[in-house]
Order: C-alpha cells, then structure tokens, then sequence
C-alpha cells in the first residue's frame, strides 16, 4: 500500500524510546528545548474522537475509552481491527468551573494505513478530528496520568512558559499517554499546550525572585 507523501514521516514504529508497546506512535521534531519544558513540531494528523461529559478520569473517560478501544476492535462500517496506537491524547478546557462538569475529548491515533480513509465508526459518539499542524510546549512525566499529576504538571508547564513570555493558547491544554496500563515501570506522560506565534525557548534572564521552583 503507497501511503500519502509525508504520512509515513508522521507516524512510525518505535522510533522513540517512550514509544515501546504500540507498532506505531506519533512523531515529532524536536524544535528547541529547555530545562522546563520542549517545543516539538507535529505534522497533520487525523484521530478518531468521543467527548466524555465528566470529571477528569472520571466514569465519563472510563467510558469514552471503551468507545474508542471497540472502534478499533472492530465497532465500524467495515468491521476493521486496527492496532493500538500511541498516545492516547486527551483535551482538557482551561477554564472550568468548579461546579459544573467538563467536556474532554479523548482520541486514538488512527493506524497510518486508515489515515486517508478511515472505516466510519457504528456508534454515533464517534467522529474524526483532523488536527493541523502544529508547534507544541511539552513537559513530560513518569507514573499515572491521574487527574491532580496532570493537573500539576500543566501549572508547572504554565509557569515556565509565563516566566519565558512564551505565547500559548490559554483555553485548553492536551494530556497525553503513551502506555497501556499493564505496563507499571517508566510510563511516560505529557501535557501540552499548543505554540501560538514563533515558539520561545529562550530561559529568562533574571526568574523573579518569590516564586520558587515547584518540589516534586
Ligand atoms: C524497535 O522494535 C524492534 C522490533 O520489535 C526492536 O528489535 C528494536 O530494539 C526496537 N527499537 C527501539 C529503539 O526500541
Ligand atoms: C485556542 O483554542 C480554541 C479552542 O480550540 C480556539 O477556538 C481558538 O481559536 C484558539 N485561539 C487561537 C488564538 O488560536
């Protein structure tokens, strides 16, 4: 099968060394690098989504990632199994209220030989997203991505891009993970929040004094 041009240079197997379960990971350049945090650049990529309507980790994700996990299973049109793809990306709003639920939107990487002409999906919660290329702030991370370590690690993110006058957008973040959860050793995780403008990397000059770095 010829894939499209570039496609091949999205996706591979393995290439990186956080990319150990899945036959094929999204790849990335890697534009600049600091101690806080990454810029890495992402091609055009599509996924399938479902939106869960719920705190974060919460029944509502549990639920959304069966939905997913049976596409893939073969709960489409054509009845494909595809395998597993690394990471598993989810959207997370910015600015929520307390007292009411969130929308998150949890996506799988689809297979590079489905990427042009993916199989439709049987249950109507399911739909594409075409995410377009992209610079990205990246801080990544060992253990569980639970609700409060994602949490945490998008504030520290923030602060290192707020000290760096790093330009992002400031409505949603992304958080991401790379193993099943079968895998309980050197799990890796990320939060990102996307570029907006030229990415910055360059370490401020004088941190201002009174706000320490956080302990972890
Ligand atoms: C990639 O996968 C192959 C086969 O599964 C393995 O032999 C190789 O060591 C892996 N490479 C990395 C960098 O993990
Ligand atoms: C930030 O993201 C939101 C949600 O995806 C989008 O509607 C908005 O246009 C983005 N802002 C900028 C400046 O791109």
């Amino acid at each position: 099968r010829a894939y499209p041009a570039g496609l091949l240079a999205v996706i591979h197997n393995n290439s990186s060394s956080f990319c150990s379960e899945s036959k094929e990971c999204l790849l990335f350049d890697l534009v600049c690098r600091t101690a806080d945090y990454e810029v890495r650049h992402y091609d055009p990529v599509k996924w399938v989504s479902t939106d869960a309507e719920a705190y974060f980790m919460g029944v509502g994700a549990a639920m959304a990632f069966r939905r997913l996990f049976k596409y893939i299973s073969g709960a489409n049109e054509d009845g494909v199994k595809m395998d597993m793809t690394a990471p598993v990306l989810v959207k997370i709003p910015e600015d929520r209220k307390m007292w009411e639920p969130a929308i998150y939107t949890l996506s799988f990487l689809l297979p590079s030989e489905y990427q042009d002409n993916p199989p439709n999906p049987t249950n109507e919660k399911l739909y594409f997203t075409d995410m377009p290329d992209m610079k990205v702030y990246v801080r990544s991370y060992g253990g569980w991505m639970l609700s409060l370590t994602s949490k945490l690690h998008s504030h520290i993110l923030i602060r290192a891009l707020d000290r760096a006058h790093a330009p992002y957008n400031t409505s949603f973040h992304y958080s991401l993970s790379y193993d099943s959860p079968m895998k309980l050793l050197n799990r890796h995780n990320e939060v990102w929040y996307v570029a907006e403008g030229e990415p910055v990397c360059t370490v401020p000059q004088n941190p201002p004094t009174g706000s320490p770095k956080p302990q972890l």
